[in-house]
């Protein structure tokens, strides 16, 4: 057997045959061998730059090209012009039975408010406030600049990451100072955070205001009880605002009192502090509601390897695949501008013919009692007083 003939097998994926006797077949084996090993180096490299690789321990590059880091997202561009909308008497629209969404818009006040920045007012703000962002009973756009036509709100702040946590602490006393009376419940977005508010409304119909909770996607390490992911959105509830506002911020026994830090993770170990509970915001299945990713990232199973550190800092075990995710998600992380589009559309228009999906019942209310009953925190003697809770009237 020729050395051609062996390299033509071997790329046809055969075992070349070799005929072990005579001195010819001895130095052909040493070919052989010196070719294997080439080979095997060759596809060992070809592996190492393959894009579908899963990670290695030290590499947590994202796979399949999602974001996984707000820089991913720095030169993402929504639509310049409006996109226009479906009118309610479109198709669909017109056969939709939207009286319990109606009801909890009046019973579940949500004041949403948006991280963002100068830079990305146009880029992603806008898009935000042209999507999900009405849904909200109220929104505001936390910046450092005014802006008309997004109406953002001025905080008295540097930009910048080192100032994230200064910005979220002006943004609640803002919100404190200015709006408390017109919300029930408070949530905190990043401008690539997509919400869908009807769900937020339905999960938080459970609780109420006056009870000092907080939700979101719930994170281990650094806090005892857990702490919120920031890009998924967190939701304080109106007490646990005023508790923050004012027993946190001002005390330096409790609240980090410089800009710098995870704003996130300061947010959770400052709330721990005045005693507000880190709900759990998993539906009765048991599947998450809050996002700090896209849907494919949760959705493809192997996505991520198992090393990446969101396995290590999620609170509750969860799944991968089309289990992992509620049938009332509320919301997503990473979301580009023009993916907003996609989701909204998706969400709010596209419908499968004859499926037609009646609201499930409203959940029983569950009372300050048993929540401090199921949270590791001691009850304080002022909730009684405060808590003038819709479960207990
Ligand atoms: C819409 O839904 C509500 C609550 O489920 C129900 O009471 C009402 O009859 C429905 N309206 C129509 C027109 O089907
Ligand atoms: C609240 O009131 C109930 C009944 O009056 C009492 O049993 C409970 O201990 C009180 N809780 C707190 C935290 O004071």
């Amino acid at each position: 057997m020729k050395f051609s003939d062996v390299k033509y097998k071997l790329m046809n994926g055969e075992v070349p045959t070799l005929r072990s006797h005579g001195p010819a077949a001895r130095k052909f084996n040493v070919v052989t061998l010196f070719f294997g090993v080439a080979l095997g180096f060759f596809l060992a490299i070809l592996m190492e730059f393959s894009p579908n690789r899963s990670f290695s321990k030290s590499d947590y590059a994202p796979m399949h090209g999602d974001p996984h880091f707000g820089h991913d997202l720095s030169n993402a561009f929504g639509p310049e012009g409006d996109v226009g909308f479906h009118e309610i008497h479109d198709d669909t629209h017109a056969y939709e039975n939207t009286t319990v969404a109606r009801q909890l818009y009046n019973e579940v006040k949500i004041l949403c408010w948006v991280m963002t920045s100068p830079k990305n007012h146009k880029k992603k703000a806008i898009h935000v406030k042209k999507t999900w962002g009405k849904r909200c009973n109220k929104i505001l756009f936390m910046s450092s600049t005014k802006d008309p036509e997004l109406d953002s709100v001025a905080l008295p702040v540097s930009e910048g990451r080192n100032n994230l946590w200064a910005k979220t602490k002006e943004a609640f006393k803002y919100v404190y100072q200015h709006h408390l009376d017109e919300a029930d419940w408070i949530l905190k977005a990043d401008d690539d955070t997509y919400v869908v508010v009807e769900n937020l409304r339905f999960m938080l119909y459970q609780y109420s205001p006056s009870q000092p909770i907080y939700f979101g996607c719930k994170f281990k390490p650094y806090v005892k009880q857990g702490y919120m992911s920031g890009g998924a959105g967190y939701v304080l509830s109106r007490q646990a605002v005023i508790r923050f506002v004012e027993e946190g911020i001002p005390d330096k026994s409790k609240c980090r009192q410089d800009a710098d830090g995870a704003e996130d993770v300061e947010l959770g170990r400052c709330l721990e502090k005045v005693n507000v509970i880190a709900g759990d915001s998993r539906d009765s299945n048991g599947r998450g509601r809050f996002f700090p990713f896209v849907p494919e990232h949760h959705l493809i199973p192997g996505h991520v390897d198992k090393n990446f550190w969101y396995w290590k800092y999620i609170y509750y075990d969860s799944k991968e695949g089309m289990d992992c995710c509620s049938d009332n998600a509320i919301s997503f992380h990473y979301v580009s501008p023009n993916q907003m589009y996609v989701l909204e559309y998706l969400i709010y228009h596209l419908r499968p013919y004859g499926l037609i999906t009646n609201p499930q019942p409203l959940p029983k209310r569950i009372s300050l009692v048993e929540l401090v009953k199921d949270a590791s925190l001691p009850a304080r003697t002022d909730d009684n007083t405060s808590d003038k809770s819709k479960a207990d009237e």
